[in-house]
């Protein structure tokens, strides 16, 4: 019987679990705390400490599977998604890992016993590659390797491979070594016969694909592209579910297995098409959906939601991809990602359950970003109109197709395409050379700029933080940083007090004292299990011993804002429903502001609501209660975690009183929440579909905000002489004025007939038309342009010039009948901008029959007059 996905993962991780593997979670798919990635693109990631020796691993030996997609940096497989049946965004990596413990023996024997005896794979469909070497890096061929697999497989099936595909790393600099990888052969009997299938290995041949790899990370790549021996030997394994999958249940395509049947089969019924599994168009746009639903839901499920910048601006990429392809292909114009959301949270419940625990919030953002591009591609589609009807030779300018890429999420195989339809051709040069300078502005814009550490001493780096503000300590490392063209420079410390930035808790100011020279510290990050602090010079002399000293008031300040936020998630949810999760955080030293899901704006009532809670409790002086528990044990006392945080299996928990707040949090807090003194809303507003952003202040901030507002207050009522109720004075002030304009209105429309009868007093006739020229008395501008036009209605064969001096500013309106205008060839708009406009340095226009301008000299209107008159 064909095994399901859901048994193949759980085999591989009771067998490493039987081989004494610890099996963990997947960490979120969104990277935190690493400037070099945005997201998870291999298993090894969050164990990259215990590599390069910065933290000890929880246990020698570790199992899992990885949410990883590779879409940005080193690992960038997007463009081939779809097109082929086997490279993903998102993917599962099954993993195993040695940390220091056991090596190539155990790594190569275990996963052959894996492939062959338990999955039962035929030896003879598995091909093994091993590293040949490479003179330029010094590095000798993998002898030790090879000779673990001749113990199991035929020496012809081992296979020498390079540096590319035989030496693994995971981006510029940072562990890496050699690997062997396990490739197989999925072709018929006949198709094997016919051409050996060692031939193919490592060729792109859709059916000879690669399926683990094995690394044996024993370097770092420093910044000068040097390798430096690590302190200890690992290894890294990664195995691609998808293609095992695939594999085992004996399919041709990755998406013909049970991950993806079930999304294919939903957009079937959703678009009334069947998938065909061929090369055309609407194969490749049904896959193209299959696979990009995955990347999109659980990056949004783990935190991160589209956007114009950074990780965002990744998933925003790829969710258009995925609307251009069923918008052209699969000839569907309205929102269709989201509701796949749902087979796939009902799919991966039991293996990833926080896309179910957040289904209709994802599905919700996921619609609103389709229909806003849905909208964004029927403008592009029309821009290609106009690029088509001006292509100038029967070419499509590079520009033009980069705008369209660029702007309006056209990939360029669709400008390509739609411009042969039309036939017409793109200057596919012109096209990368605008791709290319996009490319290298973002690289600039991003690029840091990072020298290697420079190592004082070897030890863990400790935070004492959360009980004292000061500790002398010993200087680790420290380097250089240019990031945006400006340079700083970064410390690591064997213990500091320094809070680094997390959970939204902005990182400590204040000083590193190097014998007896300040210098300040601007910042404190983490990368990974680092805490960095950020300096803008270096001490003249660098002792290996510091002070370290955090600037005591910002550090309060900031704690009142975190404590309050606690209060606050707690009262929200308490007010507007256990619906409400984190979905952002700041807290510095003068503000909070949190972002949570929720559908409707909150109404004036809902935050007052919320504010007397939260100061109902800080009046109630809770003491903040901090423990170190297990995490179930946490997770069960109700302590609310976050989607997309990585948790330690035992977690800190803030409690403020244990029947309202517990949460998981890092962070550091007040005593007793009494200290927070005040708290209150300033703003709220909206983030995205489906998230709302509250602003607030508490203690000191917040008696300043109170103070300003009744200095205001005070200021008004004086104003309106003391009266005894503010909002009824200002009410009836309102109705007064509003009472005013109405009469103001009907006086002035009184005057305007007046002024028009006047003027049809005085009217002239010209070589057999009449003409009106005169400055009358008028408040604004418009009351010209409306005289004129009702004149129109008192006379045939006119021309009228009427000019107004406003407050300084001359104003004239010309109005000239059709028939006029037609006889005597006049244009009003013409009159205005050639004759009128340079005698009242001014500008203006309209049309034939009326016409209007303003200036600056409004000394010439009686030429204004003579000029026009001129005319007839
Ligand atoms: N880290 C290795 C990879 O990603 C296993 O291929």
């Amino acid at each position: 019987m064909m095994m399901t996905a859901a048994q193949i993962r759980q085999q591989f991780l009771d067998f490493f679990a039987s081989k004494q593997h610890q099996v963990v979670p997947s960490a979120p798919i969104v990277v935190k705390n690493d400037p070099t990635l945005l997201f998870t693109n291999a298993g090894m990631n969050q164990f990259k400490d215990y590599f390069l020796g910065n933290k000890k691993p929880v246990h020698p030996r570790i199992a899992d599977t990885q949410k990883c997609l590779r879409v940005s940096g080193k690992h960038n497989d997007l463009e081939e998604v779809g097109v082929d049946t086997y490279h993903h965004t998102m993917f599962e990596m099954l993993g195993n890992w040695s940390f220091g413990d056991y090596f190539k023996t155990e790594a190569i024997a275990w996963s052959w016993e894996l492939l062959t005896e338990v999955y039962g794979i035929p030896k003879d469909r598995l091909y093994v590659t091993i590293f040949e070497g490479d003179a330029k890096e010094g590095l000798p061929k993998d002898e030790e390797a090879c000779n673990e697999w001749k113990k199991v497989i035929a020496e012809d099936r081992i296979l020498l491979g390079n540096k590319k595909d035989n030496f693994w790393e995971m981006g510029d600099t940072g562990p890496c070594g050699p690997c062997t990888e396990i490739h197989v052969d999925c072709r018929t009997d006949e198709e094997r016969k016919l051409v050996d299938g060692k031939t193919l290995v490592n060729n792109d041949h859709p059916q000879v694909i690669e399926i683990w790899n094995n690394v044996f990370i024993q370097f770092n790549r420093l910044k000068d592209g040097s390798l430096e021996q690590l302190p200890a030997k690992h290894v890294d394994t990664g195995m691609g579910f998808e293609r095992l999958t695939r594999v085992l249940q004996n399919k041709q395509s990755n998406y013909d297995t049970d991950i993806f049947t079930g999304t294919i089969a939903a957009t079937e019924k959703i678009v009334g098409k069947i998938y065909k599994g061929g090369d055309d168009k609407e194969s490749v746009a049904f896959r193209v959906l299959a696979d990009h639903i995955r990347a999109i839901s659980f990056t949004i499920a783990d935190g991160q939601l589209p956007s114009n910048t950074g990780a965002g601006y990744v998933i925003r990429r790829i969710l258009r991809r995925a609307v251009r392809y069923y918008y052209s292909y699969l000839d569907y114009k309205q929102p269709l990602l989201h509701q796949l959301v749902f087979v796939l949270a009902a799919q991966f419940e039991n293996v990833f359950p926080e896309l179910k625990a957040q289904e209709g919030f994802v599905a919700k953002v996921v619609k609103e970003e389709e229909e806003a591009f849905l909208r964004t591609l029927e403008k592009g589609l029309k821009r290609i109109d106009d690029m088509i009807a001006s292509a100038n030779g029967g070419v499509i300018e590079g520009k033009a197709a980069f705008e369209l890429f660029d702007t309006y999420g056209f990939p360029i195989d669709l400008t390509r395409l739609i411009a042969s339809e039309n036939k017409l051709s793109i200057d596919e040069k012109g096209f990368e050379t605008a791709l290319n300078e996009q490319k290298e502005r973002s690289r600039a814009a991003t690029t840091l700029d990072t020298e290697d550490w420079v190592v004082l001493k070897e030890a863990e780096n400790k935070f004492i933080g959360y009980d004292s503000l000061e500790t002398k300590a010993d200087v680790l490392k420290y380097r250089k940083v240019k990031a945006k063209g400006k340079e700083h420079y970064q410390f690591v410390l064997s213990a500091t007090p320094f809070y680094a930035e997390s959970g939204g808790q902005v990182g400590d100011k204040g000083v590193l004292i190097f014998d007896g020279e300040e210098i300040a510290v601007t910042d404190t990050k983490k990368e990974n299990d680092l805490i960095i602090h950020f300096t803008e010079k270096l001490p003249a002399t660098i002792a290996a011993g510091v002070e370290a000293k955090v600037n005591p008031l910002q550090r309060k300040h900031t704690e009142l804002n975190h404590s309050a936020t606690h209060l606050m998630h707690a009262a929200l949810r308490t007010v507007l429903g256990t619906h409400v999760a984190q979905k952002g955080s700041l807290v510095n030293d003068e503000y909070l502001r949190f972002d949570f899901s929720h559908f409707a704006k909150l109404t004036e009532e809902e935050l007052r609501n919320v504010e007397a809670i939260v100061n109902e409790k800080i009046r109630a002086n809770i003491p903040v209660v901090i423990k170190s528990m297990p995490k179930e044990e946490a997770i069960a006392l109700g302590a609310m975690a976050l989607f997309g945080e990585k948790y330690a299996d035992v977690v800190r928990v803030v409690i403020m009183d244990p029947n309202y707040s517990i949460e998981l949090c890092g962070g550091t807090h007040v005593g007793s929440t009494g200290e927070i003194g005040f708290f209150k809303f300033t703003s709220e507003s909206a983030v995205a579909a489906g998230v709302r952003r509250v602003e607030a202040v508490t203690g000191f901030a917040a008696e300043q905000l109170i103070n300003t507002q009744s200095v205001l207050i005070s200021e008004i009522r004086e104003l309106l002489k003391n009266p005894k109720d503010l909002t009824k004075a200002v009410e009836s002030l309102q109705s007064e004025n509003a009472e005013l304009r109405k009469r103001l209105e009907g006086l002035e429309a009184r005057q305007l007939v007046a002024i028009r009868n006047e003027l049809l007093q005085k009217d002239e006739i010209i070589n057999g038309v009449t003409f009106v020229g005169d400055i009358i008395e008028v408040s604004n501008a418009d009351a010209l342009k409306k005289i004129c036009f009702d004149l129109k209605n008192n006379l045939n064969d006119y021309v009228a010039v009427l000019c107004a001096n406003i407050g300084g500013k001359p104003f004239v309106a010309v109005g000239i009948s059709e028939t006029v205008a037609a006889a005597k060839q006049l244009d009003a708009g013409k009159i205005i901008k050639e004759y009128i406009a340079p005698l009242i340095k001014g500008g203006g226009g309209g049309q034939k029959t009326l016409a209007t301008a303003g200036g600056q000299e409004a000394g010439n209107l009686q030429t204004v007059i003579e000029k026009v008159k001129g005319l007839l």
